[in-house]
């Protein structure tokens, strides 16, 4: 697994280079299904790539791309992975997306790697290995919410999920010292393993969204559920709530 774990965190890094060197005047972005959910053409590049380069090093893998119907079905060895987490950051030139892998054996993630490129932060994370920012260890926070910062998701593809979005957002609000929206479900995840912020919610994500950076969160001590507070799912769409884990969260939105 430790040889695996090298090669996948080699391919992640070297795909970095096709978001920073995107030409800006020819992203060819085109419309997906939901409210102002798009595809640029390096979305669909990048993920040929990690595909062919993935698959290459564990053979046996099926593959789950955000951009590609497949069948991963009953697989051992899936990759699940988001070419460009933030693809609307990306296509407005905020410089905050994430090339996001995760390895799931038997349907839980055993290992995450996520990479910002603007940044050059990689996260990673061996399942009972620890979580790592660019080699050194890394741990969530023990502040509580009421010193803590909140990072807010808002569902944007969703329009009928926009007031609970918000009413969530708001009571989380009256409590935390401050708030943020990214714009990388990714990141945002990875920013509590860091200890960066505290608490993050997002009402539906799918699993190239969360698998590897709630990977990383829990191995750096924090927790991902649902926000009814049970297991994320790692084949349809889910609901995130991750947290430093440093008390119960779920009682600010119950
Ligand atoms: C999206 C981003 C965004 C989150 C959405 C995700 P995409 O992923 O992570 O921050 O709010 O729910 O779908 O479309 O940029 O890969
Ligand atoms: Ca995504
Ligand atoms: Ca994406």
């Amino acid at each position: 697994m430790e040889e695996i774990y090298e090669k996948i965190k080699r391919v992640v890094l070297d795909s970095g280079k096709i978001i920073l060197d995107a030409d800006r005047n020819d992203l060819g972005i085109e419309s997906k299904e939901g409210n102002n959910n798009i595809v640029t053409k390096y979305d669909v590049l990048l993920q040929e790539k990690l595909k062919n380069e993935l698959l290459s090093i564990v053979p046996e893998a099926k593959f789950m791309g955000e951009e590609e119907n497949s069948d991963y079905k009953d697989a051992k060895y899936l990759f699940v992975v988001d070419p460009i987490d933030g693809t609307t950051n990306f296509s407005r030139g905020i410089k905050f997306s994430s090339i996001s892998c995760a390895l799931l054996e038997d349907g839980k993630p055993v290992i995450g790697v996520c990479y910002n490129p603007y940044a050059d932060e990689l996260f990673e994370a061996r399942i009972g290995n620890g979580a790592f920012l660019n080699g050194k260890p890394i741990h969530v926070s023990d502040r509580e919410l009421k010193n803590g910062i909140l990072l807010s998701g808002c569902s944007p593809y969703y329009d009928d999920l926009r007031e609970k979005s918000i009413m969530i957002h708001n009571k989380f609000s009256r409590v935390a010292s401050d708030f943020r929206r990214f714009g990388s479900a990714v990141l945002e995840i990875c920013t509590i393993a860091a200890g960066r912020a505290e608490v993050y919610c997002e009402l539906k994500l799918m699993p190239w969204d969360h698998a590897a950076a709630g990977l990383i969160l829990t191995e750096a001590g924090g927790k991902i559920s649902t926000v009814d507070g049970k297991n994320v799912d790692y084949i349809g769409p889910t609901s995130v709530l991750a947290s430093n884990n440093k008390e119960d969260y779920l009682k600010y939105i119950s």
